[in-house]
């Protein structure tokens, strides 16, 4: 399997300055892959040229991928500066004081002195246990506050100061809460995790963060095909197998895994893909710069694959009192509480 020169690969720059690749590798093993396979498979990414890599304590993990991240200095694969490592604060650790020692955590796993970008995994301060069904609920668990979030937030910012993270990100938000959130920020988020795939493209928030300067980042580009037992619903739709990826697919002449990376790159978000295999996580990596770009009829295709098919709906952060999961996503436009 071939190298790819990541010079080679397009770059966006960040409102803070960083320049980051336009595509990243995910590092969640969604319950089926090992730590060992998914480390392995960060080796492997490394060899064949990405350098940006999507971890979060969450994923159970960080250890052995700071492991690899180390062999690789080793072996002369790249520098500490060449990597773009982003992880994430759990949900557990919103409290006062909480926000450095769960990056103290993460650093002291991946073994690193500082991160390029320290995300809140989610914006509840609600914990539940790896694994869990969706039906599990934590009873203490809160709905969304400006003022809780924004203490929390502070602490994020002060480890920008620290020099700990380069830079600061958000996940999961809507506009509701980014729209209260964001004239408090001393430092503004630079980048956004968001669910992104052709039949959940969630444009308005993609509209709304590239229109503030933030870097919308696209997880489960290809839909998570593997993703957990418990987010997969009958009804659900498999993105990368709709006729109208298939046909795009057939004629670029590769799998339609790729076009949903064309896609996202072509739209000007970052998507994260995930494989634990070396012939797709190189093809995933290459598709931004082989091959066709897709046309502007492709694209306009793709765009009529919207079906609000939200496949992360989130239901173990509710609270006692909501309703259900929608309840999660604002959508009658104000925050629920
Ligand atoms: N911020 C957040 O809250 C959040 C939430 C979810 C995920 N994430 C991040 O987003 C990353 C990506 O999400 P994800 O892993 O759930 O989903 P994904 O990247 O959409 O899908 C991954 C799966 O797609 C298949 N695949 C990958 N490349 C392929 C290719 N070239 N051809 C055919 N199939 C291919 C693989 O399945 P097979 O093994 O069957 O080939 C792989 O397991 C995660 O790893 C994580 O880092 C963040």
């Amino acid at each position: 399997m071939g190298t790819i020169n990541p010079d080679a690969i397009p770059k966006i720059v960040l409102n803070n300055g960083q320049v980051v690749p336009c595509i990243g590798m995910g590092t969640f093993g969604s319950d089926r892959f090992t730590a060992e396979q998914v480390s392995d498979a960060v080796y492997g990414a490394i060899k064949a040229g990405y350098r940006m890599f999507d971890c979060a304590a969450c994923y159970g993990n960080e250890a052995m991928i700071g492991d690899v991240f180390q062999q690789a200095f080793r072996d002369g694969l790249c520098k500490r500066e060449d990597l773009f490592i982003m992880t994430k604060a759990w949900n557990d650790m919103h409290g006062d004081g909480d926000i450095l020692i769960a990056l103290a955590k993460s650093l002291k796993d991946l073994k690193l002195d500082y991160v390029d970008m320290y995300f809140l995994h989610w914006p509840f301060p609600n914990y539940h246990a790896p694994h869990c069904d969706v039906d599990s609920r934590t009873p203490d668990s809160k709905p969304f506050a400006v003022e809780r979030f924004m203490k929390t937030w502070r602490q994020l910012e002060r480890l920008v100061d620290m020099g700990l993270a380069k830079g600061i990100g958000m996940s999961s938000m809507t506009i509701p809460k980014l729209e209260a959130v964001l004239p408090l920020c001393r430092i503004k988020p630079a980048m956004c995790e968001f669910e992104e795939h052709p039949c959940f493209q969630q444009e308005e928030v993609f509209n709304y963060l590239r229109g503030h300067g933030i870097q919308p980042v696209g997880f489960m580009p290809l839909g998570s095909p593997q993703r957990p037992e418990r987010d997969m619903e009958a009804g659900d739709i498999a993105d990368m197998k709709t006729p109208i990826m298939q046909e795009i697919a057939a004629a670029h002449n590769c799998h339609p895994a790729l076009i949903c990376l064309k896609w996202a790159v072509q739209r000007g978000a970052i998507p994260i893909p995930f494989s634990v295999w070396e012939a797709e996580y190189t093809s995933n990596l290459g598709s931004t710069i082989d091959g066709d770009p897709l046309t502007e009829e492709e694209m306009a295709k793709i765009k009529t694959l919207e079906a609000n098919n939200r496949l992360v709906k989130g239901q173990v952060f509710l609270w006692p009192g909501a309703k259900d999961w929608h309840d999660l996503w604002d959508e009658d436009g104000v925050i629920v509480q």
